[in-house]
């Protein structure tokens, strides 16, 4: 797929990096200045008084209140934390835990799922193809659920025995999840329920999943677990660390470190759902820092359009004083410049704005 089928050099794994007890990190990992990581914004332990991204009661119970506390959110900060989102905690619970044990296995268990750029698809240690690239600490494991014909349980993790099984359920779940959250957002746009969920193609949607593993760094000041980027898709449900934080969610001029609550996700906007919405929806950029204790895991679920369909802004948000904003594209096509470039920012949103 367009010269996209191997790595630009040798993929070195981070876990290797950070189990060789190295004190230093390689110079492809250091970050240019403006670019690494407050002191002040990663690693306050006092939260008190610090800004933090809404919280919400998914309870089916109280829709309208959550549709406009979710489209609030959206519109602001382009993140939000779930609670009462109707997935087990036990399930949250045992899916982290199959995929910790899956990054523990010895390397010999991990590579034959070594994967290529041409699909992301397996064991992962970098985005982007560009060979000058600055590199991210972390590696990852990317997976699809939906179209069916992307889904392979081959692919999967064998071990440990438990995780086919478990991400199974896991998918299932945070789907429903998806949609619901979907509805919740048409609904805060002043339209009918089903509106997004339409344009996504329905229940052709796509979705996938990628499990970021970032282990310890010596060097956590110099560099980041992921570079600043906004998400492609449509919508994206974390599932953080329960105990090590790191997610950074742009504000401002500055970076505010989100503060994870027992059993919540975090929920953001991506770019699919802001040029949907005309940019009524924002998708913000974020990023992940790492630290010298302890290594950190993190379950990014990503519900996205049919990847053929054109996107566009939705012409009921279109008018005289409110005109389209972006040009249609495929998700297909969009993917693709990010899968060449890597986490860029915002930079590819905005180069489709058409004023
Ligand atoms: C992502 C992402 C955040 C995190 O995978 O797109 O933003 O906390 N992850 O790992
Ligand atoms: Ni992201």
């Amino acid at each position: 797929m367009d010269g996209l089928s191997e790595w630009p050099e040798h993929i070195v794994r981070v876990q290797t990096l950070s189990e060789s007890g190295a004190a230093l990190i390689p110079p492809r990992y250091i970050k240019p200045p403006a670019d690494r990581p407050s002191p002040s914004s990663s690693s306050s332990s006092s939260d008190a008084g610090e800004p933090n991204i809404p919280i919400i009661d998914l309870n089916p119970a109280r829709r309208a209140s959550a549709a406009s506390a979710v489209s609030a959110a959206c519109r602001d900060w382009g993140f939000f934390q779930a609670v009462n989102h109707g997935v087990s905690s036990d399930l949250m619970r045992r899916s982290s835990d199959a995929w910790r044990a899956f990054f523990h296995l010895p390397m010999v268990d991990k590579l034959p799922y070594a994967n290529s750029p041409a699909t992301y698809e397996g064991y992962g240690s970098r985005l982007g193809v560009d060979k000058a690239a600055i590199l991210d600490w972390g590696d990852y494991f990317f997976l699809h659920f939906y179209p069916l014909c992307l889904k392979s349980h081959a692919k999967w993790p064998a071990l440990p025995p438990s995780l086919r099984g478990t991400v199974e359920e896991y998918g299932r779940e945070v789907t429903e999840l998806c949609r619901r959250v979907m509805g919740l957002l048409s609904l805060g746009l002043g339209l009918e329920e089903r509106r997004l969920q339409e344009a996504f193609g329905g229940e052709d949607a796509g979705v996938c999943m990628r499990v970021n593993y970032y282990p310890r760094c010596p060097q956590p000041e110099l560099t980041l677990g992921l570079s600043a980027h906004s998400d492609p898709g449509g919508i994206t449900v974390l599932l953080p660390d329960g105990e090590v934080k790191g997610l950074q969610v742009r504000r401002g001029g500055g970076w505010v470190t989100v503060q994870p609550m027992a059993d919540a996700f975090i929920i953001n906007v991506g770019d699919q759902v802001q040029i949907l919405s005309n940019a009524i929806y924002r998708s913000v950029e974020h990023r992940v820092a790492v630290n010298l204790e302890a290594e950190r895991l993190s379950m990014a679920f990503f519900y996205n359009p049919k990847s053929d369909l054109p996107i566009g802004p939705l012409p009921e948000l279109v008018g005289p004083t409110r005109p389209a904003l972006y040009q249609s594209m495929t998700f297909d096509e969009y993917r693709l410049y990010i899968r060449k470039r890597g986490p860029r920012g915002k930079s590819q949103v905005k180069s489709l704005k058409t004023i």
